[in-house]
Parts: C-alpha cells; sequence; structure tokens
C-alpha cells in the first residue's frame, strides 16, 4: 500500500514537472516579439543574429511560410541611395533610423563618390555586431551604364541623375525601396516594402504625391513640362521594381525626355520621372502623404490627412530642414536619432524626441507633428 502511494507521489510530481515545462515553453513562446516593443528591439541589438548563407536563408523562409502562411515576410529588404558632397552623416542616420526601426535582413545599395565612400565605410565598422548581422553595406561608385556611359556623360550630371539609370546599373537586382540621403525612418521599412504586393502587374514604382492641395501644389502652378496626375510626384521616396522598368525600357524614355525638356525642368530628376509617369501613369503606383512626410504638409496646416490618422512612416526634411533652421520640429527629430547609440533603450529614444518637439510647438509643423497619434510606430 505504502509502496503504491510512493510510486503515485513520484509519478504526480513527474507530471507537474511536465507541466512547469510545458508552461515555460509557452511563456518563452508568448515572449518571442510579436510586434515590436522597445525592449525588444534592444535585445535584438545586445544578442547577435547568427549569420545565414543565402540558401540557408530560403530554406528558413519556406519553413516559416509553411508555418505562417498570413506573414509572408521577405528575408532581405535593399534601401538605394546616393550620396554625394556632405551627405554622409545624414546618411548615416537614415541608415540608423532604418535599422532600429526593423528586423529584416537589410541591404544598403549606395552609390557614393570617394570621400563618402571612405566616410561610410569608416563609420560603418564601428556599429555593434549585432546591428552588422543584419545588414550588409553594398557601396558602389558613381557612374553610367556601360553601354551608353559616354553619351550619358555629356548630357547628365553623374550624381544628380544616377538613380534614374538604377535599372540598368542593377542588372541582376529585382527591386529596391530609393530614398533620398535626407530621409528617415519612423517605421519599419518593411511597412512601405509590403506595398510592393499591392501593387498590380503592371506598376512598376510607387511614389507619394508632391502636394495635397491645389492652392500650394508647385506643378499646377508652375510646371512648364507635363508630370504626373493633378499635382505631380515627389521622388524621394521610391519603390522600384526594377526588374519591370528593365521590361519597360526606362533608360529608352529618360534621355529624349530630358533632350526635349531640358530647358523647362527645375526639380532635376524628379521633374523626368514626373514627364515619364505622365505618359504612363497606368504603370504609377501611389501610396498616401505619410510615406514622405515634408515640411510642406504641415508648414502652413496640416494637410496630410494619412498622418493625421496613422501618423508619419517616413519623414523627409527635403530643403535642408534636418540642418537649418526653417523647420525646427524637422531638425528636432533629425538630432534625436542622430544621437541615439545602437544598443540604447528606444524609450529613451521616443522620449527625447517627444521632448525635443515640445520645444518647437511654437512653431506650426511643431504643433502639428506634436499632435499626431503615433511619432515612432514601434
Ligand atoms: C533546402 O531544403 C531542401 C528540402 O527541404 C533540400 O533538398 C535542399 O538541399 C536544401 N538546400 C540547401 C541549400 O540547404
Ligand atoms: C558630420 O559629423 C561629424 C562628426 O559628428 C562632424 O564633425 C562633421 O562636421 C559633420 N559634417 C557635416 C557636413 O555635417
Ligand atoms: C553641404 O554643403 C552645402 C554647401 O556648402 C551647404 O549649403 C549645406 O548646408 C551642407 N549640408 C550639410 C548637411 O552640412
Ligand atoms: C573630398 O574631401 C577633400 C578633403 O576634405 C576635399 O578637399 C575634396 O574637395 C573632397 N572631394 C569631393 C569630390 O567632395
Ligand atoms: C517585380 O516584378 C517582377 C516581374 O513582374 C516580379 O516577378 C517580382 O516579383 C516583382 N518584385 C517585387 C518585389 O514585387
Amino acid at each position: 500500500m505504502a509502496r503504491k502511494t510512493w510510486l503515485f507521489i513520484r509519478a504526480g510530481v513527474f507530471i507537474s514537472f511536465l507541466l512547469v515545462l510545458w508552461n515555460f515553453f509557452w511563456m518563452l513562446k508568448l515572449q518571442q516579439p510579436q510586434q515590436l516593443v522597445p525592449s525588444k528591439i534592444h535585445s535584438i541589438f545586445t544578442s547577435p543574429v547568427p549569420q545565414l548563407t543565402k540558401s540557408e536563408k530560403l530554406n528558413t523562409s519556406k519553413r516559416h511560410f509553411s508555418a505562417n502562411v498570413q506573414n509572408e515576410k521577405p528575408q532581405e529588404i535593399r534601401i538605394a541611395a546616393v550620396v554625394c558632397g556632405n551627405r554622409t552623416n545624414e546618411t548615416l542616420v537614415m541608415m540608423k533610423s532604418a535599422l532600429i526601426m526593423s528586423r529584416t535582413f537589410t541591404r544598403f545599395i549606395l552609390f557614393a563618390d570617394e570621400n563618402a565612400t571612405s566616410a561610410l565605410n569608416a563609420a560603418v565598422k564601428f556599429w555593434p555586431e549585432g546591428v552588422l548581422n543584419h545588414m550588409s553595406l553594398d557601396l558602389r561608385p558613381i557612374t553610367f551604364p556601360p553601354e551608353k556611359a559616354e553619351e550619358w556623360k555629356k548630357l547628365f550630371k553623374p550624381c544628380a541623375s544616377q538613380r534614374l539609370f538604377l535599372p540598368s546599373l542593377l542588372e541582376d537586382v529585382d527591386s529596391v525601396l530609393y530614398v533620398d540621403t535626407d530621409t528617415l525612418f519612423l517605421t519599419s521599412p518593411l511597412q512601405i516594402w509590403e506595398h510592393f504586393s499591392k501593387m498590380n502587374e503592371m506598376h512598376m514604382a510607387a511614389l507619394a504625391p508632391e502636394h495635397e492641395d491645389q492652392s500650394t501644389g508647385w506643378y499646377n502652378r508652375f510646371a512648364r513640362h507635363p508630370y504626373y496626375g493633378n499635382l505631380g510626384v515627389n521622388s524621394g521616396v521610391m519603390l522600384m521594381n526594377l526588374t519591370r522598368m528593365r521590361q519597360f525600357g526606362w533608360e529608352k524614355y529618360v534621355v529624349p525626355i530630358y533632350q526635349e525638356y531640358k530647358s523647362k525642368i527645375v526639380w532635376g530628376d524628379q521633374d523626368i520621372i514626373n514627364i515619364v509617369f505622365h505618359f504612363y501613369a497606368e504603370k504609377l503606383y501611389v501610396y498616401p502623404c505619410h510615406y514622405n512626410y515634408r515640411p510642406d504638409h504641415c508648414m502652413y496646416m496640416s494637410v496630410c490627412k494619412a498622418a493625421e490618422d496613422e501618423g508619419i512612416k517616413v519623414l523627409h526634411g527635403n530643403r535642408g530642414s534636418f540642418h537649418n533652421k526653417k523647420q525646427p520640429a524637422f531638425k528636432a527629430i533629425y538630432s534625436s536619432i542622430q544621437q541615439y547609440s545602437f544598443g540604447d533603450n528606444l524609450q529613451t529614444l521616443l522620449d527625447d524626441m517627444k521632448r525635443s518637439l515640445t520645444e518647437t510647438i511654437h512653431t506650426n509643423c511643431g504643433k502639428i507633428i506634436d499632435s499626431l497619434p503615433k511619432l515612432l510606430q514601434i
């Protein structure tokens, strides 16, 4: 009898032990971040992620997809930019913002002049290993595609027009998210990337409108050349399906358009892009203004409805507003991210941003940005 009881107790203890283990397992599983929260982001930078080879990545991705069909995530996103002159600092801050906000492996494809190349290399190499493990830096010289280099050199300034030639400079790359160096991600770049899957089969690029209303629009009031839609598009944050742009023969259009309109072009490559999509409007997917939020959206009054509802996804400090004194709110956000060190708690960054923004609420943009529902979309 006593022996049986003893056995019973032992079995009971064993089963409880299993239950505890089971619970523990689920607790661990639940702790895996579904949505990024500051402390979790912090931990991905401190614990190095193992490097996977390309084929391993493909295989894990398959497993991931079959386990979680609704949540198909690309294994890598590619952010492209052109860095010339004194744009190195702001490029590093842009890259930092993308890395802070994202856990997806990010390949930065940067076309850079000599000074920028060495400065970028020198700075990135000191980033923590946990960050370097989920990014790569693909630096390339500013060039024209070899076939027509001579012809194009006579026409274009290499730096200013570089991005028009991405389809043939990146012949083996399917798609990129191109950004101007004066942009900052306030959400995961993956959220922008996901618009690729919302495009129809004709769309080869995605852009946000240049303006939201006729009374302040630039193109509708001043342009002397054709432009996209009623108000034109801003080219600072551009999803490019390079495969489709190559199929379309993008560069075939760029040169004749430039020759025909060059005396009328004011905003360089952006005007050329507007002219192409004026004639091929069905090839452009337009996303809302909060994917390319500029001082124009707040300097007189709030005109970007999407930002009022969902916050700013990408902040674009064009016309020097991250550096000069004209838009203190833009400068405040830039400075907060610039001062942030990888590994610092993200809540600290958010608090710092909010604090420096409140110091700018005497300006329209400060008041409006401060009142948005979300600042960092974490
Ligand atoms: C990927 O997985 C498949 C089967 O699931 C296997 O046959 C193949 O060898 C794997 N590839 C690599 C490169 O590991
Ligand atoms: C870039 O940053 C470095 C170090 O913070 C600073 O010394 C330099 O003046 C900055 N350059 C520009 C062009 O802002
Ligand atoms: C870069 O140099 C130009 C011309 O010297 C200057 O106007 C601009 O403010 C500088 N930009 C930065 C980011 O320092
Ligand atoms: C590169 O940097 C050097 C030293 O700062 C400067 O003299 C030169 O003009 C720069 N070159 C370019 C192309 O910006
Ligand atoms: C780009 O277009 C090609 C050809 O239509 C397609 O196969 C590819 O999936 C597209 N890329 C993305 C990221 O959607």
